[in-house]
């Protein structure tokens, strides 16, 4: 195995990060440094993430967070061996600005340029963190995303499922907004629904027996917006019922929605799980794999869904820590190193970002 150094930076939507990770000749991969601004506050205001805010926000904080990067990995640019910049899907002016920063780095310093997809970044952390081996089953869950993938190797991406109208933690957004929670809505909602009664209202299910792995949840905001008006004004015990309810349907569909998953998985697998790229941990004889990634992976009681769900079925669930669940440019930089591991060429200078891929 090379020694491999990589500096990554994320710009996608509105976390600022800039990552040095590195893996030596044993295999052994280290977090070298691991920096994050997150734009909330200035978003909060508006109830999501405003994309000129954004944009302007990557490029004030974005140099200096490189620097601050690099000086706490305790290396220089000369001592990484390639810029790894996310280049899409995400929003267009932050890729713009991540990607041409990554772009101008890579050629002062005649370093090769890695245009990652976000994506790839979060499917791919588990191999850092865990030591996974291909294949394995990813759910990606956040504020923009919704997504079933079969994880075959490094480039070979599979999309089982997704969502059909919002994403899940825009579902929860949405819903926290409705009941005047305070944005982001996932860890408001969560909270309020720790004193609820989950029984108190039948929230749709949908998708739910269907065959096909996708996901769509603005039919279970629109319910929300619905018993919401039929009783207000709302008291502090109806917003915890509601969000309780919210809940336990959003934990039921993901139980067989991903349940399906599982079996699909085990049909397509049927015995034990030889890893085919640069495997950084035990190869043979594992228990299948479900990783979960994105915001709403911090949310305990669809951990637990998935957790007991993993159990039934054979599966190992992994939850890589929070902070390398949410936006981050670690992800970026070892999807870059674990990329250029496989001998991949990197991408021409005039790569461009892709606002939907
Ligand atoms: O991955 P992330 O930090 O950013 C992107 O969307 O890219 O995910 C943010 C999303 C928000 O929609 C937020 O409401 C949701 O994750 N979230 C949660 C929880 N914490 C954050 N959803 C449910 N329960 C939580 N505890
Ligand atoms: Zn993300």
């Amino acid at each position: 195995v090379p020694f491999l150094r990589i500096l990554g930076i994320e710009t996608s939507c509105d976390e600022t990060a800039a990552a040095v990770v590195e893996r030596d000749a044993e295999g052994h991969s280290n977090v070298l440094s691991d920096v994050v601004l997150s734009q909330l506050d200035e978003h909060s205001a508006y109830g999501g993430v405003v994309p000129e805010i954004a944009a302007r926000a990557h490029v004030e904080a974005l140099d200096e967070l490189i620097e601050e990067a690099l000086k706490r990995a305790n290396v220089s640019l000369n001592d990484v061996d390639a810029i790894a910049a996310t280049s899409g899907p995400g929003l267009i002016g932050g890729l713009l600005v991540g990607l041409m920063t990554g772009k101008a780095i890579a050629r002062a310093a005649g370093k090769p340029l890695y245009a990652i997809n976000h994506l790839e970044g979060h499917a791919l952390t588990a191999r850092l963190t865990d030591g996974l081996s291909f294949p394995y089953l990813m759910l990606l869950v956040s504020g923009g995303h919704t997504q079933l993938i079969l994880v075959r190797g490094v480039g070979q991406y599979e999309r089982w499922g997704t969502t059909i109208d919002d994403a899940l933690g825009e579902a929860f957004d949405k819903t926290a907004k409705l009941l005047g929670l305070p944005y982001p809505g996932g860890p408001a909602v969560e909270r309020m629904a720790r004193d609820g009664n989950s029984d108190r209202f039948d929230f749709p299910r949908p998708l739910v027996g269907e065959a096909r792995l996708d996901f769509s949840f603005s039919g279970l905001k629109t319910a929300v917006r619905q018993a919401a008006q039929d009783i207000a004004p709302l008291s502090d015990q109806d917003v915890a019922d509601i969000c309780a309810s919210f809940q336990k349907a959003v934990s039921r569909t993901l139980k067989d929605r991903i349940g399906r998953g599982l079996q699909r998985f085990k049909t397509e697998f049927p015995t034990t799980f030889p890893a085919t790229g640069p495997a950084t941990g035990p190869a043979t004889g594992e228990k299948p794999a479900l990783v979960v990634a994105g915001g709403v992976a911090a949310n305990l009681e669809l951990r637990g869904t998935l957790q007991a769900l993993c159990d039934k079925n054979g599966f190992r669930f992994i939850a890589p820590p929070l902070h390398l669940c949410t936006d981050n440019a670690v992800m970026i930089a070892w999807a870059g190193l674990e990329r250029m591991a496989t001998g991949a060429a990197p991408d021409p200078l005039d790569v461009q970002p892709r606002s939907r891929w």
